[in-house]
């Protein structure tokens, strides 16, 4: 057998646990639907309300859900529909898609088709668009169910199908076909009922609501009945709830950071036999989230993008403050020959800068030079360190592994 030094497994050290769970972890998850919503009251209520016709037989109006991410869109719906479930039983049948799963109006008829029971099943391709409508039409009267289509992210169906996509299923689902049904989309983008156009609009939203970002206070109401179903009150300082909840509420006031914040928190806590969960966990717990989340960003991003993204962070390295686009595109420019591939013309470039400025990996700022017309500064927002190993762990980048931003540059270019 292998020793360990004085370790005979390198397990041992994580078999003894000082803080004693006395529920499962998975109940500050993703996974796991709560059964109590504070501060979505009066969400729920709009939605009973507006979904309370079906109970004594009538029709409901199509809802659309607005809020930005973490506020409590999804969960909040599913909890609903499945006290309508609970209500009705067997007369409803509910039949949830996420839009950035599914994204074509035919694959979300797919999954419309499976929701219903007895209907058979339509082929994940090879049917008409006209064919699986037809046929939709005649199990959803034959089923005789109240029908309720929930299009998560309902925005990326538009965005990839253009608004004729939903208007056939607001048609399915409308009163002209006598099939009837209810949608209830949900989205962050507030100003997408703005741009659908007047055909679908009308069928889309009589009722619309609003889900807030949340406060700290809210965030910790939310927190506390999650953390004291894991952890014993000994267990964890009470300003380690207050900070995740602080931490979650700077960002656009999301449930879903704190809960995860939390969750890291007590699981880095165990692993370090520590005695109870606090803030330090919680700060650890952050800068781990935050890597998690710039590394798959970085990950993600093509390889032209991940090579204007290092000529911003070495062009930094020798301006602090002042790289400017011309510094970055010629930079750019160079790497790529480096490495033996061809470098996009310069308005690509550009894009790609506007792009990586979207996902919050960059800053530019725009300065006017009087007659010798604009400059635009470019600044990583941090972690350059970080991302700059990120963009080098993609393979065809290894050439550039021991590159420094000590090059020379050409000189302020205009934009
Ligand atoms: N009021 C609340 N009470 C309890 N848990 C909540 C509440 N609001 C949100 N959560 C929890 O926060 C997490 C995120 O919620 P949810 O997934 O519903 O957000 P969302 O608005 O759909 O976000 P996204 O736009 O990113 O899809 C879930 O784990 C959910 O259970
Ligand atoms: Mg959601």
């Amino acid at each position: 057998m292998r020793s360990y030094g004085a370790l005979m497994n390198p397990f041992d050290k994580y078999e003894t646990q000082n803080i004693a769970l006395k529920g499962d972890l998975s109940i500050l998850s993703v996974i796991h639907q709560p059964d109590e919503f504070p501060h979505r009251e009066s969400q729920i209520n709009t939605m009973v309300a507006s979904l309370s016709g079906l109970i004594r037989g009538f029709s409901a109006n199509n809802l659309l859900i607005y809020g930005k991410t973490g506020t409590g869109k999804t969960s909040v719906t599913r909890y609903v529909t499945g006290m309508l479930e609970e209500k009705i039983g067997d007369r409803v049948a509910t039949c949830y898609v996420n839009c950035q799963t599914y994204d074509s109006p035919y694959s979300i008829l797919v999954n419309l088709s499976k929701c219903i029971p007895g209907s058979s099943t339509i082929p994940p391709s090879g049917w008409t668009l006209d064919r699986i409508y037809d046929e939709l039409v005649i199990k959803i009267r034959e089923s005789g169910k109240i029908l309720i289509l929930v299009l998560d992210e309902i925005d990326k169906l538009v965005e990839k199908n253009g608004g004729d996509s939903l208007y056939v299923i607001l048609k399915l689902m409308g009163e002209d076909t006598g099939a009837g049904g209810t949608i209830i989309g949900i989205t962050n983008d507030s100003s997408f009922y703005e741009r659908l156009d007047p055909r679908v609009k009308s069928r889309m939203s009589r009722e619309s609501v609003m889900f807030s970002p949340y406060n700290a206070e809210e965030l910790k109401d939310i927190l506390y009945p999650r953390v004291t179903k894991v952890l014993n009150t000994e267990s964890y300082e009470e300003a380690a709830i207050s900070l995740c909840a602080a931490i979650g509420a700077r960002e656009h006031g999301d449930a879903r950071k704190a809960i995860d914040l939390m969750r890291i928190s007590i699981e880095m806590a165990i692993r370090e036999s520590s005695d109870r969960v606090s803030v330090n966990h919680v700060y650890k717990a952050r800068d781990t989230l935050e890597i998690d989340v710039i590394r798959e960003t970085v990950k993600t991003q093509p390889t032209h993008s991940k090579i204007v993204l290092l000529s911003v962070i070495l062009s930094g390295e020798r301006h602090p403050n002042s790289a400017t686009t011309g510094e970055v595109s010629s930079l750019y420019a160079d790497l790529c020959r480096d490495i033996g591939i061809q470098p996009l013309t310069s308005r690509r470039v550009s894009d790609y800068i506007s792009e990586l400025e979207d996902f919050g990996m960059i800053n530019t700022t725009v300065k006017s030079l009087g007659r010798y017309g604009r400059t635009r500064y470019i600044k990583i927002t941090g972690r350059e360190n970080d991302i700059k190993r990120f963009i080098l762990e993609d393979p065809e980048l290894e050439p550039l592994k021991d590159i420094r931003g000590t090059r020379q540059f050409r000189l302020d270019e205009n934009i």
